[in-house]
């Protein structure tokens, strides 16, 4: 199968994973991507089912209103049970790399709401060792050069993204020839650098379930 068709599989699969918990009330978090595009469109079919959705990004939350999605503002809801969003890189722990789409702070804030994260992702971003796909930073514009700095103390290379601006006005970093063999050290000491918003490592809070997409049909990995 191709990497787009393992990705619609998974999206499919997620969809149907959330079918039997959707309820009159249920808020959905929905994170950005390819991947989650195609969970997007698959939850569309049942969108009659639940209340609505948060979304991780503006990209999304277009998406989901162009299927006729409520998408609500996270000030606006108690609770949200399931948030589906993709992966750059998922180790066996769940801990991610994330943020490739550069949506990582809004991500990271709608995990930090749900109860449940499923990550669903295809067969080629399961890794043994998180860190050959390079680390997303979110900065504060000014802080830029100071927090790329900090971080080539720390042993990575940041590469600035040039032109990209996030939906929150920040910019970003991304971190090259990172071996990341503690996870949650790691997290913590970036998100310590005066000016980073956030970094793309969710380690402190990782996926729980894993819906991954191979040849052999979608594998879900706890
Ligand atoms: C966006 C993300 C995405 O989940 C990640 O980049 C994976 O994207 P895709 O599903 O397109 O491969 O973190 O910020």
């Amino acid at each position: 199968m191709t990497q787009d068709e393992l990705k619609q599989a998974v999206g499919d699969a997620a969809a149907q994973y959330l079918l039997p918990h959707l309820e009159e009330r249920t808020i959905v978090g929905v994170g950005t991507g390819s991947t989650a595009n195609c969970f997007i469109d698959a939850l569309a079919r049942h969108k009659h089912l639940f209340d609505g959705t948060v979304a991780s990004s503006e990209a999304s939350a277009q998406r989901l209103r162009e299927h006729g999605i409520p998408v609500y503002d996270l000030n606006a809801v108690d609770s949200i049970d399931y948030y589906i969003d993709g992966a750059d890189e998922i180790n066996h722990r769940l801990e991610m790399i994330k943020g490739g789409g550069a949506a990582l702070t809004r991500e990271k804030i709608v995990a930090a709401v749900a109860r449940h994260f499923i990550c669903i992702a295809d067969q080629s971003k399961l890794v043994d060792t998180l860190g050959s796909f390079p680390l997303p930073v979110e900065v504060i514009p000014m802080a830029r050069s100071h927090v790329a700095r900090e971080i080539v103390k720390l042993g990575g290379d940041p590469v600035y993204r040039d032109g990209v601006i996030t939906d929150n006005g920040g910019q970003i970093l991304d971190v090259y020839n990172l071996r990341i063999d503690a996870a949650i050290t790691l997290e913590k000491q970036l998100n310590q650098i005066t000016g980073v918003i956030t970094n793309g490592l969710f380690a402190m809070r990782p996926a729980n379930t894993l819906l991954l997409g191979t040849d052999e049909g979608v594998k879900t990995l706890t």
